[in-house]
């Protein structure tokens, strides 16, 4: 897809400097994540792609210090609002930051995470093709509460907003209203928004409140009507959070799904934005798949697994409630099911891990095995090795972590304890149930338990001697 270019005649000030009382949250509203991001995000990373980052002004205050660190990446600029005294008001605060960048300045507010780039830009587009002072954008909802009113005049333009609060009764039963997505000519905004005051029930600076200034001052002002409110929905609650939320995750499932990736029951899967995954491979119901996850083709991701910032090759099997974090595993390897891969694990092609295996910063050769009940924490696997069932390495010793080596084709028996730092050289056998304190070298046998004693007949005549009751 070719990129359009971004359009330097236009600054954009991103409202996020209220805490979002309406929230019940120790956190700034703008730092909650909706769609595997924080709101926030969301908003500039759209932005970015329809101005340069240097005219992008995101407005901080409530936790400020965290809310710029959550875009800092982006490049934009920030403007802070010391006091919220209202969107009005956040405005002004960023005008010595925008004023004389641009010839137009848009107006974003952050709790709005759904907005596309294609919208946005027709609304510049609207208000650079047009004498008015400023285009907003507007929509019908069934249920308005909690947004302005768009009032109209005889004639079906816009006259003014009316927020929630300061709404007639009549006013209240309009549907129309104003998503808070703005686009002025920027002289104009300057000039007038020192007309804004504080006269309404919240003793606030309305930003909503410029559709009628610009009015009284003569202007005119536009709107443009998108049918799609979903796009639209601001987040004020926690329901509206959920509902977005879901929103943004079935777009991401439609991407993954129409570039050919097979996903069943989608409505119980969460896959973060970034994630990759190629063609054929088969998302299992309840699976989250995280972070900077990359996941080849042809893979089968069992149900209810949980794959975070971890590499998976082609062809990879990954069986059911199976948890793979921060790993690479090569192609055709198998995980799980109940397998826990917990970070720092490079598994090489053809391996296999099966379940109640816990690794952490562990290599598996190519074709090794560890198929049951075992633990490998810092542990060097050789290919072909076959780790038993119940095998721990003791890779800590209470002060410090060791590491432990096993060759290529060596085999460790059953409930084998490997105490770390211990080398395992290639082909050796290590006997069920040993403890393995010393390298074990190439080709030879360790045992590390006790020799088993058998008394012949000791059961026999310890029945007869006692008795007994069976
Ligand atoms: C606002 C609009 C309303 C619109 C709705 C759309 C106003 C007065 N009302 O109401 O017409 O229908 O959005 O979602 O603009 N903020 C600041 N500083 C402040 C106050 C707010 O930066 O002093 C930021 C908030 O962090 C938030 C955004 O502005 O991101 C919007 O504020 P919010 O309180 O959510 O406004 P709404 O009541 O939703
Ligand atoms: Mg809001």
């Amino acid at each position: 897809m070719a990129k359009n270019p971004t359009d330097a005649s236009v600054a954009i000030i991103v409202l996020a400097a209220g805490l979002g009382t309406r929230m019940k949250s120790k956190k700034a509203k703008v730092l909650h994540r909706a769609g595997g991001r924080t709101l926030i995000e969301h908003v500039v990373r759209m932005c970015r792609r329809v101005a340069p980052p240097e005219n992008v002004v995101v407005v901080v205050g409530h936790q400020a210090e965290q809310v710029q660190e959550a875009v800092r990446g982006y490049g934009v600029r920030f403007a802070v609002q010391k006091e919220q005294l209202g969107t009005g008001h956040a405005v002004m605060a960023a005008r010595e930051a925008v004023e004389g960048r641009a010839d137009y300045v848009a107006v974003l507010y952050g709790d709005g995470p759904l907005l596309e780039e294609a919208t946005l830009r027709a609304l510049i587009e609207k208000e650079q093709g047009s004498t008015a002072a400023a285009a907003i954008i507007t929509t019908v909802l069934d249920d308005p509460t909690g947004y302005g009113r768009v009032i109209t005049d005889s004639e079906g333009r816009i006259q003014a907003v009316v927020e929630q609060k300061a709404a007639t009764p009549e006013q209240l039963a309009i549907k129309v209203v104003n998503s808070g997505i703005y686009c002025f000519r920027a002289e104009l905004l300057w000039k007038h928004i020192t007309e804004l005051t504080t006269d309404n029930p919240a003793g606030e600076y309305y930003l909503t409140d410029m559709v009628e200034v610009l009015r009284r001052a003569g202007h005119d002002v536009e709107t443009m009507m998108v049918e799609d409110s979903s796009q639209l929905l601001g987040i004020n609650t926690r329901v509206e959070l959920a509902v977005v939320d879901r929103i943004l995750r079935e777009r991401k499932l439609r991407e993954v799904m129409l570039a050919g990736v097979t996903v069943e029951k989608p409505e119980t899967v969460t896959i973060d934005p970034d994630v990759e995954i190629g063609r054929d491979t088969i998302v299992g119901p309840f699976t989250q798949i995280l972070g900077r996850t990359k996941i080849g083709e042809d893979c089968v991701i069992g149900a209810g697994a949980v794959i975070s910032d971890s590499e998976l090759a082609d062809g990879v099997e990954v069986g059911p409630l199976t948890v793979i974090q921060d790993s690479k595993v090569g192609p055709g390897a198998r995980i799980g099911p109940y397998a826990r891969l917990r970070f720092g694990n490079r598994i090489e092609a053809g391996a296999a891990v099966g379940n109640f295996v816990e690794l952490k910063n562990a290599e598996l050769g190519e074709g090794a095995k560890a198929l049951h009940l075992a633990y490998l924490g810092d542990a060097a696997i050789g290919p072909g090795v076959n780790v038993g069932a119940g095998t721990i390495t003791c890779n800590y010793d209470g002060l410090k972590k060791h590491r432990t080596e096993v060759e290529a084709g060596a085999f460790i028996g059953s409930n084998s304890t490997l105490v770390a730092p211990v080398k395992i050289g290639e082909g050796a056998y290590v006997g069920a149930g040993s403890v393995i304190t010393r390298d074990v070298p190439a080709d030879s046998l360790a045992l590390g338990r006790s020799r088993q004693v058998v008394k012949e007949g000791w059961a026999r005549e310890r029945r007869k001697k006692k008795g007994g009751d069976g």
